[in-house]
């Protein structure tokens, strides 16, 4: 794969790292904002106990769970529901940067997966109430609004918050590719982005 992503087995091949897998998990929906901007995907992220936006997921225990199972059983903490996702949805991986010279190798792994708004919803119920993390390792999970306003808020205003590692990148990547924004919208939320935060 280009630009230094790896694909799963590729990923699985190196010795030696950790590994961390992320899901974004969306929906289509017909609702609007203010009754006239259509929301059009709900779109899944958390707000982290460091303060950062990052996607549900977390490390795997390699000695003892496949990625897909890691990846699950971190769900089953952060969100408090069992999901099910397998190896069709994994996207890419890389390896993460090294925060200290003494820190482990790291390799991060994102998947996708499309669920229905129903189901969306019962991840943000069951996230804020049933989860063991909650309060905790997740302060809360949030929507990412896709629309721009008139003062060019929106999209342009998430996206000047802090993000964990690439997880801005696997969000931008995951819009152009699933087709959630069109590349034009997303090029208008970008420069606002720059010239509110340059
Ligand atoms: P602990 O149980 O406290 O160890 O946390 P965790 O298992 O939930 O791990 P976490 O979700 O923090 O992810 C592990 C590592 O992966 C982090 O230290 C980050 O370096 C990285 N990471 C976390 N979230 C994301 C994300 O959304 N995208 C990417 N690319 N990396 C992430
Ligand atoms: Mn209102
Ligand atoms: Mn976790
Ligand atoms: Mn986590
Ligand atoms: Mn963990
Ligand atoms: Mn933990």
């Amino acid at each position: 794969m280009a630009n230094g992503q790896l694909s799963r087995a590729e990923a699985l091949a190196f010795s030696g790292y950790r590994h961390a897998c992320h899901v974004m998990l969306y929906s289509d929906t017909k609702s609007l904002l203010f009754g006239r901007t259509p929301i059009k995907h709900v779109i899944l992220m958390q707000m982290r106990f460091d303060g950062l936006l990052g996607f549900p997921g977390g490390f795997v225990n390699q000695s003892q769970e496949s990625l897909e199972a890691g990846l699950c059983r971190e769900l089953q903490e952060e969100l408090g529901v069992a999901l099910s996702i397998s190896e069709d949805d994994h996207v890419d991986a890389r390896h993460a940067p090294r925060t200290a010279p003494c820190s482990p190798r790291l390799i991060t792994h994102f998947y996708v997966k499309k669920l229905t708004e129903e189901q969306i919803k019962e991840v943000e119920q069951a996230s804020a109430s049933t989860a063991r993390d909650h309060g905790q390792e997740v302060l809360g999970m949030v929507r990412v609004p896709l629309y721009t306003t008139k003062n060019g808020g929106g999209l342009s205003s998430f996206l000047s918050h802090a993000f964990i590692g690439n997880a801005r990148t696997q969000l931008l990547d995951s819009l152009l590719r699933l087709r959630l924004l069109a590349p034009e919208d997303l090029h208008k939320a970008l420069k606002h982005s720059m010239k509110t935060h340059a």
